[in-house]
């Protein structure tokens, strides 16, 4: 707990809250991208304009992130690609990273059983990266650019530079303590302690070299090739991991998409190893029925109700969710109804359930941090929703030598003490344990809505935990409160995660509601902002594209 509770505060600290002034949603007639940042965007447009599908924007957008976003946007850490064809069809690529083959449970203990910091900072903290297997594998079943054609505007920014902005500017000298452990990040994203300062040019050239390799050789590069055999070098000679075989062995899993109906909307959204789909649905199933929008959004009534939903959901998740290929993960048990309805019962309208008195559900035995997300939808009307993340803002802190890029620090997404809180303060359990080539469980959280059969939103976030409140809220504020989807994306969040038992709002939220839920028995707890929505909302003919105003995203089309 001890080595949690400033890693918490700094994360919340991290992100500043900024007036939420819902301004005007990009409008165009064709197609959208709204991502983190500008020239991210342009790139995915580009490919758009020139010919490209939601697929080739998409992975445009993710090596052009990888440059200029490097707080999340990566080639050294994995996510998850949630596709809905223009026919309908849906699939859903999981590149999440994998833990090493010679990981193990306890790797994370000391001699004393204490957690020590080494899952979240430094090579040992790695998980095998699965950004470069995914994108390709998008390209190669789903895309219809070449590969190369791809890569070039991320090359681009990586060798001619591009002005770093003020946001960027910031985060980089708030990361100085992590980065300025590793001389490489040292060099490169901190101009070795004298700072970027906004308008100046970021250059990378060894980023440059290593996406031009892959552009020429394909993923094979990443994973076999000389990128490969410089990335399993350092880590052998600083104590991490990784080897060779990791690479080469690192596979894309295609997977089903979760869908549920909600108030008559059908809702497409992340599986397992994602826990988040499984916490839309289940709150919104406990939601369902209950009459809670009738108070109306931001009201301390509704507030409440979706707390305590989302209060049951996370200690559902804390015992049930992990990798599918490695745990028994009982989707279908906990988002049956009368299971549902069960957990609604159980909800006090005027009092909070204190967490202490909660304990993972028992449904029926039935078979069946820093992250960035992108949305785009092109003018067939093919969509696609990506969250990639390396976990913390610049992940491990590692850049591996000569190759430009930062490493992952996922493998803090386990459980690296069960019933001891990770970098988030999430609690988790055995399910979620380390395993040799198992894949740490993710609350990323891509979906779409569908209305009436038809793509109505499509919509994602950072922010570990916070990523499912913010997706939930967002289509919560459209479909319950029926709020544009500026004020959607803008109003203000909250959260809780069951434990610690806490409910964090953001400043938005008034002081007259927050002590209302105070009175309720809720420990209300005012942070910083949570998440960065990127949304795209289709009305007929025309679609809307939100970027966060918490963050300088940018939402374009044509
Ligand atoms: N690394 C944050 C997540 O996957 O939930």
């Amino acid at each position: 707990m001890g080595r949690t509770l400033p890693l918490v505060a700094l994360l919340f600290a991290l992100g500043s809250w900024k007036p939420a002034s819902a301004g005007q949603p990009a409008r165009a007639h064709h197609a959208m991208v709204v991502s983190r940042e500008v020239h991210a965007t342009e790139a995915g447009l580009a490919v758009l304009r020139s010919g490209g599908n939601a697929v080739d924007a998409a992975v445009a957008v993710g090596f052009a992130l990888a440059v200029t976003h490097p707080a999340a946007g990566n080639i050294g850490g994995g996510g998850f690609m949630l596709i809905r064809l223009a026919d309908g069809r849906t699939t859903f690529l999981d590149f999440r990273e994998r833990a090493p083959a010679t990981a193990s449970r306890d790797m994370y203990l000391g001699p004393d059983g204490a957690l020590t910091r080494e899952s979240v900072s430094g090579y040992r903290a790695v998980g095998v990266p699965g950004t470069v297997r995914g994108f390709e594998f998008a390209s190669t079943h789903y895309g219809r650019k070449p590969w190369a054609e791809l890569l070039a505007p991320a090359i681009e920014l990586a060798a001619k530079g591009f002005p770093v902005s003020g946001d960027l500017a910031d985060s980089l000298k708030n990361a100085r303590p992590k980065l300025e452990l590793f001389p490489d990040s040292r060099r490169i994203f901190l101009k070795q302690g004298a700072f970027y300062a906004p308008g100046e040019r970021l250059v990378q050239p060894e980023l440059a070299g290593t996406l031009g390799r892959i552009s020429s050789a394909g993923a094979r590069e990443f994973y076999e090739g000389e990128t490969a055999r410089r990335l399993a070098q350092a880590m052998a000679q600083h104590g991490g991991l990784i080897t060779l075989a990791d690479l080469r062995a690192y596979q894309v899993v295609e997977r089903q998409p979760l869908t549920g109906r909600y108030r008559g909307y059908d809702l497409v959204t992340a599986p397992p190893p994602s826990s988040g789909g499984v916490g839309i649905l289940e709150i919104l199933g406990i939601l369902e029925s209950t009459g809670y929008a009738k108070s109306g959004p931001g009201s301390a009534a509704s507030i409440h109700y979706t707390v305590e939903a989302m209060r049951r959901y996370f200690a559902d998740r804390s015992e049930y969710l992990a990798d599918p290929d490695f745990v028994r993960v009982p989707v279908a048990a906990l988002l049956n109804k009368p299971y549902l309805a069960g957990l609604r019962k159980s909800i006090d309208p005027e009092r909070a359930t204190p967490s202490a008195r909660l304990r993972p559900g028992a449904p029926p035995r039935v078979e069946s941090s820093e992250t960035t997300h992108y949305s785009i939808v092109d003018a067939e009307g093919n969509a696609v929703a990506v969250t990639y993340t390396i976990n913390a803002g610049y992940g491990s802190g590692v850049t591996v030598p000569g190759l430009g890029f930062l490493l992952n620090n996922e493998m803090d997404d386990f459980a690296a003490k069960p019933g001891a809180p990770n970098l988030f303060g999430l609690v988790q359990g055995e399910a979620n344990a380390i395993q040799p080539r198992k894949r740490p469980l993710s609350c990323m959280t891509p979906t779409m809505v569908l209305r009436g059969g038809r793509l109505y939103l499509v919509l994602g976030s950072p922010g570990g935990p916070r990523i499912i409140s913010s997706v939930l809220e967002v289509i919560q504020n459209v479909l319950d409160f029926g709020m544009s989807l500026e004020d959607a994306v803008a109003s203000p969040r909250f959260h809780h995660q069951w434990l610690p038992d806490t409910l964090y709002v953001e400043p938005g939220v008034s002081p007259r509601t927050a002590a209302r839920l105070a009175a309720r028995g809720h420990r209300v707890e005012r942070i910083g902002s949570m998440g960065e929505v990127a949304a795209i909302l289709i009305d007929g003919g025309s679609l809307q594209g939100a970027a966060d105003p918490r963050s300088e995203g940018h939402a374009a089309g044509y």
